[in-house]
């Protein structure tokens, strides 16, 4: 018999785990969210009628339950939940956080369950999403014996793949994270602004720039970031650079401060993977470092 789940927190995430534990086979112990309107939302998707704005209600019978409210919210709601004796004995709490560690939980110990964290590496931008968010991604699972063994039988249900972080690398972790997902939209902004300066819409600026952004993903994949590097800074093209910087002085001054700070950084991993002479990266550095005024 698979473990029953209780869902804290009915927003993106919530709605998607408690779809997806439900279709994996587990018994849904019910649904609860700060108000009542977004509880019942949910449990009209999901097909329950289990469902609260008072959490501890719900998660007294469950074996798992999961907060999943925003990460400044994850302490008061587990506190919530012990003032109210709330949890079952030998219960697992998770919450799926990926920058806080299972320790936020601490103040549950009292109740005596399991607490854990279970992140799932993926990006849910809405509280209805088609087929399975969690297929093949990566789950970073942390804390005690009993709540990461019941989080990785979960993940695996799920169809995600697990991933043992420390407690104390998920800040480093969630930086990384941040930087893959959020700074691509990021960068691919910044392109896609200097596009436009040079004529193409932003409605084909993707359709314009997509081949290359895929090719340059398989060439990380399959060669690691140093040798994936092509471009001007990596073949030493001092000119090329140097005209970019005044084009975008001219044109776009607010975005200069970035391309030349993404610029040094591209100049350091193409002397470290040994493409530029130390002398072409002082030249290069010297150009991205230069305070010119419009
Ligand atoms: N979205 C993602 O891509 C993603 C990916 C991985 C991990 N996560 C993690 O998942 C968690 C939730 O993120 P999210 O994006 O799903 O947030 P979200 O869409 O804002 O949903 C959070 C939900 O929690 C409810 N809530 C707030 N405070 C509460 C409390 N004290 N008690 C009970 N419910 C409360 C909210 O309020 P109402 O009841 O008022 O609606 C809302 O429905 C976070 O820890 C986040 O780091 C998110």
């Amino acid at each position: 018999m698979k473990a029953s789940f209780a869902i804290v927190g009915c927003g993106k995430l919530g709605c998607a785990l408690a779809k997806q534990m439900k279709s994996s086979g587990y018994p849904l112990a019910g649904l609860a969210s700060k108000s009542i309107t977004s509880a019942r939302k949910a449990a009209d998707d999901i097909g329950t009628d289990i469902f609260s704005d008072k959490p501890w209600e719900i998660t007294r019978s469950a074996d798992v339950v999961f907060i999943t409210t925003p990460d400044g919210q994850i302490q008061a709601a587990a506190s919530l939940l012990a003032e109210n004796k709330g949890l079952k004995k030998n219960a697992v709490v998770l919450h799926c956080s990926g920058s806080q560690p299972s320790t936020i939980l601490m103040t549950l110990k009292k109740c005596e369950v399991s607490i854990g964290s279970l992140h799932p590496l993926q990006s849910f931008a809405s509280t209805r999403i088609e087929g399975n968010p969690f297929k093949n991604i990566i789950a970073a699972i942390e804390g005690e014996t009993e709540a990461v063994a019941l989080a990785r039988q979960i993940a695996q249900d799920l169809g995600a793949t697990c991933f043992f972080i420390k407690t104390h690398a998920k800040s480093a972790y969630h930086a990384a994270a941040v930087v893959a997902s959020n700074y691509l939209v990021t960068l691919q902004d910044m392109a896609f602004r200097l596009l436009q300066i040079a004529g193409i819409p932003p409605e084909n600026a993707f359709q314009v720039l997509g081949p290359l952004i895929h090719g340059t993903l398989s060439n990380i994949e399959k060669k690691g970031t140093e040798k994936a590097l092509t471009g001007p800074i990596v073949r030493g093209d001092t000119e090329t650079v140097s005209t970019h910087v005044d084009e975008i002085l001219r044109m776009a001054p607010d975005l200069l401060s970035l391309y030349k700070t993404l610029g040094r950084h591209t100049v350091h991993i193409a002397e470290s993977g040994g493409n530029i002479t130390k002398e072409k990266a002082r030249e290069l550095i010297q150009i991205l470092s230069e305070k010119k005024i419009s």
